[in-house]
């Protein structure tokens, strides 16, 4: 559960399409069906082949986001980006390149008491004053869908169009970070008025149609196990906007991933990712997947374990601060990686702490950390893989925890906790209690 990123098992569908891949260097077969394929789930204007380069796959999402943000940087200083919740790569992306990445959480995220299934969402009333104040610094705004370092909560149709109307009526392109594009339908579908008759497919074009380009790692929603891509919606306002980035894209492209038809890709993986996206997108697989998510965020929430209720589509997050609420353990005693090591050592499961070590810092010359605003370990599910025992398994062992929080010792950080990314790098050890 350290990931559902590239974790998921392929459709027995996708290893058949593996095996139809030619490895040409140039213009393999798959890169042709994959553009149908991805003019069919996204909308025909994401996929050209005129003479404006508007498509680029990468090997994964982060180096898309390498090559949106190291060109942005170049068009001006003092940017910024806003999102209702930037992604940990996407926001490291950004700020390498001289950008600053401002995360605009829906208000309703911070309450631990609000039954909102839409806490992904964008603070339109943040963005509003936002673009009232320095809408002219501002090349793109960005909403992550679903809203992964935001709970992994889902984002309403009626926010994405909220944003885009924001978007538009100062000129300023909106791009998805689209990794969760289908589980983010399958809420809307389940819980927006008006959706419900709507099918998967049509909800996802209507979503993306108030976008004008995306970025996205195919490891999650692509059902495949590498893959990415930048896409740029033709005649849309990132086109217009900056009319010279996509030639310098594809010059990025070419130098850091290989031809364009391939994009850092085996052939095989293309055709794979082609067929993923025709699963993702069926209802019945979604409903599947994401119950087994929620089924484990009930039993959970039975057993009092604090966590982000109701769950997302993905993932569990359990809150940290509430966990360790009445122990003796203090922020700097980083309870969640804690926690998470004994979740591993103890019972075989491994999570990921997304939290007051992830997206905490420690500052060399006043040595002193500061805390995010959120401090969750993530249980997230990869697609396709488990059983329902296998997730009753990870309950028994989180309640035993919980019922043992009081003698859980805090964590000494031995080694890089001034590192940049430091939850790629640092060691640990446990304090003595
Ligand atoms: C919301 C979001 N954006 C971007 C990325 C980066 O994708 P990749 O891991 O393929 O580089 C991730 C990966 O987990 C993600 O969850």
């Amino acid at each position: 559960m350290l990931s559902d990123s590239g974790t998921t098992a392929m459709t027995n569908r996708q290893w058949a399409a593996l095996h139809e891949g030619d490895e040409a260097y140039g213009s393999n077969h798959g890169y042709f069906i994959l553009q149908e394929q991805i003019r069919q789930t996204f909308g025909p204007p994401f996929f050209e082949l005129g003479k404006t380069p508007n498509a680029f796959l990468f090997h994964q999402g982060r180096a898309a986001e390498d090559a949106l943000f190291h060109a942005l940087g170049k068009t001006g200083k003092n940017l910024i980006v806003p999102s209702n919740g930037h992604f940990d790569t996407t926001r490291a992306n950004i700020e390498a390149n001289g950008i600053q990445a401002l995360d605009l959480f829906s208000p309703e995220l911070k309450n631990p008491d609000s039954r909102e299934i839409f806490k992904g969402n964008m603070d339109s009333e943040r963005l509003k004053k936002l673009l009232a104040a320095s809408a002219a610094r501002i090349p793109l705004i960005y909403l992550t869908i679903t809203n992964n370092t935001g709970g992994g909560q889902p984002v309403s149709m009626q926010n994405i169009l909220q944003t885009a109307q924001a978007a538009r009526t100062h000129k300023i392109p909106l791009f998805l970070d689209a990794c969760r594009f289908a589980e983010n339908a399958w809420f809307i579908r389940q819980h927006e008025t008006g959706y419900h008759t709507q099918s998967i497919e049509r909800i996802v074009h209507e979503m993306f149609s108030y976008a004008d380009g995306f970025t996205v790692s195919f490891k999650k929603d692509g059902l495949v196990n590498m893959g990415g891509g930048l896409f740029l919606k033709s005649g849309g306002a990132f086109l217009k906007k900056f009319p010279k980035l996509p030639n310098q894209l594809l010059d990025f492209q070419i130098l850091t991933e290989g031809h364009p038809t391939y994009g850092g890709l085996p052939g095989r993986d293309l055709l794979a990712l082609a067929e993923g996206l025709k699963t993702v997108t069926r209802n019945d697989y979604l409903t599947h997947r994401i119950t087994q998510v929620q089924k484990l965020a009930k039993k959970l929430n039975q057993n009092g374990i604090p966590a982000l209720y109701p769950a997302g589509g993905h993932a569990i997050y359990l809150d940290m601060n509430r966990f360790f609420e009445d122990t003796l353990l203090t922020p700097a005693d980083f309870g969640g990686i804690a926690f998470t090591a004994l979740l591993l050592g103890q019972f075989g499961h491994r999570a990921c702490e997304l939290g007051n070590f992830a997206f905490g810092s420690f500052n060399p010359k006043t040595k002193k950390e500061s805390f995010p605003e959120i401090n969750f370990v993530r249980y997230a599910i990869p697609r396709l893989v488990y059983e329902e025992q296998d997730l009753n398994a990870v309950a028994e062992a989180t309640q035993a925890l919980y019922e043992y929080r009081h003698r859980i010792p805090g964590i000494r950080v031995t080694y890089g906790k001034e590192l940049s990314l430091r939850h790629f790098k640092a060691r640990f050890e446990f304090k003595k209690n």
